[in-house]
């Protein structure tokens, strides 16, 4: 879609800008453009049913949605196309062993495009290399949720009028929420946001996320231990659940999983003019009490993610009308070995070895971006 990829991977491929994996695999240019689309649609300034008559989008998820596949599901049908595929790995041949690699051959036989959702990360990765439509990674365990960041960017745009000169709080998990990783490297590519990052300290941003964003002159990061404190400074309020399926200690999800809740106590102190957002689902940490405040924002939040779902399916398509396959480069297949993160994808099935180049001293998981050590 454009000359010039700052993220290594996709040095892989020349081809492997038709997928969408991470946020920053767009442009600012290219999300603007999405977003301008969504907000055509939305305005209902042309008729996108016949956009993408008789094109077929398969679902591939791995791990449970409501609003990812839905919307997804909602966005195709918008354009005039079809949906297939499945909503839990049981259903399909991924029970008898079968891996990503060989699952998005098959599937882009007999479909356009492929919104895949694993819990391992990095599997959409796996799946751009293999198959021959565009994959968009819908999710993928604790590690990116780029969908979702549209639908966020659409949502701050929409409230707020901008995407610059932010002040946003991010809320709960910020370890494993895919959404806050997504969201921090897009927003942060636009000027003068500053983020106020309130988590327990378990669950602490990743520094490989501080480490991927921070090249900005004007962003600006602080962390506050109490969201009552951060409030009265906030813009936008992005809360996020403490998401029990991360965790390997039961234990600790316990002790961790109320550390904040938003209720209308705290919210007096907000600024009248502050939106509340949530990727959803939510368990607790917002109270049903602050769904009446006008500043929740999240189900309006949940609306946006199917027009920028249509923007998105209708943009990969029109420039990937000349997609081919990539020719594989030579490479030894591996398993279990290629990095640590139990969660990454090179743990459960083979890939092909290929690591980030090193920056900051590091070399990270082309699948996961965890550190190699
Ligand atoms: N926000 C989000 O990803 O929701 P689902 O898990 O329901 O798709």
């Amino acid at each position: 879609m454009h000359a010039k990829k700052t993220r290594s991977h996709f040095s892989l491929h020349k081809n492997m800008n038709q997928h969408l994996l991470d946020p920053t695999d767009l442009s600012v240019s290219e999300t603007d453009a999405i977003l301008g689309l969504a907000m055509q649609m939305i305005n209902r300034e042309f008729d996108p049913s016949r956009l993408r008559q008789g094109t077929k989008l398969a679902t591939l998820f791995y791990e449970p949605s409501t609003r990812t596949r839905l919307s997804f599901t909602a966005a195709i049908i918008e354009l005039g196309g079809h949906a297939l595929g499945f909503s839990e790995a049981g259903s399909s041949s991924v029970s008898k062993g079968e891996t990503v690699a060989d699952t998005v051959r098959v599937v882009s036989k007999f479909a356009d495009i492929i919104a895949i959702r694993h819990p391992q990360e990095g599997a959409p990765m796996v799946a751009a290399l293999h198959a021959s439509v565009p994959v968009i990674n819908a999710g993928d365990g604790g590690h990116s949720h780029p969908t979702q960041t549209l639908t966020d960017l659409l949502t701050i745009k929409r409230e707020k009028g901008r995407l610059d000169n932010l002040t946003v709080g991010l809320c709960g998990d910020l370890k494993y929420g895919r959404t806050v990783h997504s969201l921090l490297k897009a927003l942060s590519r636009y000027k003068n946001n500053r983020f106020v990052l309130i988590a327990p300290d378990e669950l602490r941003l990743p520094d490989y996320i501080i480490h991927a964003v921070n090249d900005h002159p004007s962003l600006s990061f602080s962390e506050q231990s109490s969201l009552e404190a951060a409030i009265p400074d906030l813009d936008v309020l992005y809360m996020t659940r403490i998401q029990k399926e991360r965790f390997d200690d039961e234990a600790q999800y316990i002790r961790l999983k109320d550390s904040f809740i938003l209720d209308a106590a705290k919210l007096a102190n907000a600024p009248k003019q502050m939106i509340i957002m949530h990727p959803l689902p939510r368990v607790n940490e917002i109270a049903p009490e602050v769904d009446a405040d006008p500043r929740a924002a999240y189900f309006r939040q949940v609306e946006n993610g199917k027009y920028v779902r249509m923007a998105l399916i209708h943009t990969l398509l029109k420039h990937n009308a000349d997609y081919r396959l990539p020719e594989m480069p030579p490479a030894t297949w591996q398993t279990g070995n290629l990095c640590k993160n139990p969660r990454c994808i090179s743990a459960v099935e083979p890939v092909i070895p290929y690591n980030h180049p090193a920056e900051h001293n590091t070399r990270r998981c082309v699948y996961c971006d965890a550190e190699i050590l």
